[in-house]
């Protein structure tokens, strides 16, 4: 079950196509009325968008926002600036989200009214064959969001120990032979080259198993997740909204893996990211939780938006609320 939850993700980003009658190229917002909705938006509020990417969500932010509003729009990669928005309400940061308070405090913001963030790669990162984020081109085997880090792909690839490779090829992407594929990677990479992409798959060919495609997809999904360490810039910045939040305050946030999804469930419901929590009955070892799920099911994308933009069917949006007191 949890692997078919992962392959749905790397199937869907393999598959994802513009859709020419929608307006942006750059990437199509997923699950968007639901997210405006879900933030329950005050006018003269103070907003962030951790993952601005082609800004789809931030202009569904603003077009809610008066002309007192404030939405500060987060973005590691570069590119994201092209879509940059002519409008004095908005403060594009562009740094990891997962140091939110330290930059909304350069911006003197201490409190906001609403959070958001649409996790992983954007469609134009994906679609940029250069980026070497995915297995339709021949590029340098990089996938650094951020292009100022120095870890790429490629260092993952030839430096990591064999257990560390099997470790993320199980853990990120479920590979199913993570292992083997481990073994492999250590016993060629000091006679083969695996500097592009394209080496990576002729140098790993014979142990593949199952559809190539994705297979693939799988292993470039975990290479993805440690290059950009995902899975901890989530938790740091989940960790910042509590205290940033004005009480009744609103934080949503789109999954695209079990993985993601599950660190948001647990802290959205518990204030942590155990799965159980301790059972000793003396001591209340509980971390204390100022917030409150609203949707105790995550909301995923209707039919007609699933089968408009593929990159949608793995999405799911979770929000959750500021109390008003704790
Ligand atoms: C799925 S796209 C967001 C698309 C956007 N919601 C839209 O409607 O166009 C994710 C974006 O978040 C950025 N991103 C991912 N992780 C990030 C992080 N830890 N810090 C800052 N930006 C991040 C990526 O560079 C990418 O542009």
């Amino acid at each position: 079950m949890k692997n078919q939850k992962n392959k749905k993700e790397s199937d869907a980003l393999e598959t994802n196509q513009p859709i020419d009658e929608l307006p942006n190229t750059y990437h199509i917002p997923v699950l968007l009325k639901e997210v405006i909705h879900g933030l329950n938006i005050q006018p003269d509020g103070v907003y962030v968008d951790c993952t601005f990417g082609g800004g789809g969500h931030s202009k569904g932010i603003l077009r809610q926002l008066s002309a007192k509003g404030k939405l500060v729009a987060f973005d590691q990669d570069d590119d994201a600036r092209k879509n940059l928005l002519d409008d004095e309400r908005v403060i594009f940061v562009p740094q990891n989200f997962r140091h939110l308070q330290r930059f909304l405090r350069l911006h003197n913001i201490t409190a906001i009214d609403g959070v958001m963030a649409d996790l992983g790669v954007s469609s134009h990162q994906f679609d940029e064959g250069g980026r070497g984020f995915s297995i339709r081109y021949n590029a340098e085997l990089d996938m650094r969001m951020d292009q100022r880090q120095s870890l790429t792909a490629f260092d993952v690839v030839s430096t990591y120990t064999e257990t560390q490779l099997h470790k993320l090829f199980e853990q990120y992407g479920e590979v199913t032979n993570s292992k083997t594929l481990a073994k492999k990677i250590v016993a060629v990479r000091n006679t083969l080259s695996l500097k592009t992409i394209d080496d990576f798959k002729n140098a790993v060919r014979e142990i593949v198993k199952g559809n190539p495609n994705k297979y693939f997809a799988q292993v470039f999904q975990a290479l993805r997740i440690e290059v950009n360490d995902e899975l901890g810039a989530l938790k740091e910045m989940l960790t910042q909204i509590p205290s940033l939040l004005k009480p009744g305050g609103r934080v949503a946030i789109i999954t695209f893996h079990s993985l993601e999804d599950r660190l948001v469930k647990n802290f959205f419901r518990r204030g942590s990211f155990d799965e159980q929590p301790d059972q000793n009955p003396f001591i209340n070892t509980e971390p204390v939780n100022e917030l409150n799920a609203v949707t105790k099911k995550p909301v995923v994308p209707s039919e007609m938006e699933m089968k408009q933009n593929t990159r949608s069917r793995s999405a799911k949006l979770r929000i959750a609320e500021k109390k008003m007191m704790v």
